[in-house]
């Protein structure tokens, strides 16, 4: 049976690519190397924290016989970016898609912020897109690959949102370079530049920073999405693939929101009206046509 939890793209759909994965050693990234994986893709994946990376790469090699490489570094450094591409290219002869998906964020009033707590959020989320992107980018333009690069970023990228300020600024960045190079580079060298927007999907980094568990009934993700349930990685991984895959070939500059409706539901002027019982409706319809 097909549904949103099963594969959708065809086996093989990523044979002879690698794709290089930023925050590849867990939650969403983690889950998109191993489908990709599974499609036939070589992968990297990159992170701070070379043990993570390793176990990381050791369970998705072992689950779907797939080759991944793991190459530890900071996105922030230019130096570890360049040797992460360095590794890449020696391993696998070249890199063909790259997937900016590390991120830095937490809760807070942001009057109590310093301005290195700003800093560090964007210089994960904006300068580590940058540092990535400016440097595979280069790479493909030199050697004429006609590479694409998929950005995740997130609904509040174009909504704004209270309390996680740093990221909502920093994922409004990466929406920016997104259309912008999708432009620049689409005309210029055939590089494909486009986001994925996601609302809600469990992982431990993001839970445990944004909901923990004594305020999680203010902000509980389900209560306020019209499909009633937050993501599954297998849907996230799907639309991803898809985008990065050549099936994709004209999607370019495209900002994919997978959210269940949450933002739209927030936006409505009269979405409060969806907590009102068919009986009210019913009074305030014999009210109406009392009156006519
Ligand atoms: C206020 C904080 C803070 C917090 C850190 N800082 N945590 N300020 N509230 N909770 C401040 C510190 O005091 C310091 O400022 C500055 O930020 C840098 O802190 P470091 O610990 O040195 O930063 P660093 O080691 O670079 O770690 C980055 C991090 C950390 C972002 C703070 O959380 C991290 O490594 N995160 C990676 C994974 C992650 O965040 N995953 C969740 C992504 S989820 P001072 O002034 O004291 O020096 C996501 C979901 C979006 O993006 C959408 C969901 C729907
Ligand atoms: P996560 O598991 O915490 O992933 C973040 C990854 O980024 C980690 O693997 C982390 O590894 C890496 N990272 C952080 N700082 C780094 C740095 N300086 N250099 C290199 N790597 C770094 O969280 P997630 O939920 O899977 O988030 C993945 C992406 O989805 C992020 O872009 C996030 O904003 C986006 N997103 C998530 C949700 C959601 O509901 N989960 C919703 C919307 C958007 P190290 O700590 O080892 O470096």
């Amino acid at each position: 049976m097909y549904t949103h939890l099963t594969s959708m793209l065809p086996p093989h759909s990523f044979k002879d690519k690698t794709v290089l994965i930023t925050g590849g050693g867990t939650g969403l990234g983690k889950s998109i190397a191993t489908y990709l994986s599974s499609l036939g893709a070589n992968i990297v994946i990159t992170g701070r924290r070379d043990n993570v990376l390793h176990d990381t790469a050791d369970e998705i090699s072992k689950a779907t016989g797939g080759k991944v490489l793991a190459v530890a570094g900071d996105v922030r450094k230019i130096e570890d970016v360049e040797n992460t591409l360095k590794q890449a290219v020696d391993t696998f002869g070249r890199v063909d898609v790259l997937l900016n998906n590390a991120a830095g964020n937490f809760v807070s009033p942001t009057e109590r912020l310093s301005h290195r707590a700003f800093e560090s959020v964007i210089g994960i989320v904006l300068q580590g897109s940058i540092n990535y992107t400016l440097t595979v980018g280069k790479y493909w333009i030199a050697e004429n690959i006609k590479g694409n690069i998929l950005n995740i970023t997130t609904t509040y990228a174009f909504t704004g949102t209270a309390f996680t300020v740093p990221s909502a600024c920093a994922k409004a960045g990466v929406m920016a370079l997104t259309r912008s190079l999708a432009v620049e580079w689409g005309s210029k060298y055939g590089i494909r530049v486009n986001a994925v927007s996601p609302g809600p999907f469990p992982t431990e980094g993001a839970w445990q920073r944004l909901i923990p568990e004594s305020l999680k009934d203010l902000v509980d993700p389900a209560k306020k999405i019209p499909l009633k349930r937050v993501g599954e990685h297998q849907e996230l991984a799907n639309l991803c693939a898809y985008l990065m895959s050549d099936y994709a070939a004209y999607i370019n500059g495209a900002d994919i929101t997978i959210d269940g409706g949450e933002w739209l539901m927030g936006a409505g002027s009269f979405n409060g009206y969806l907590n009102i019982p068919d009986q009210m409706w019913d009074m305030l319809d014999a009210m109406r046509k009392s009156k006519s």
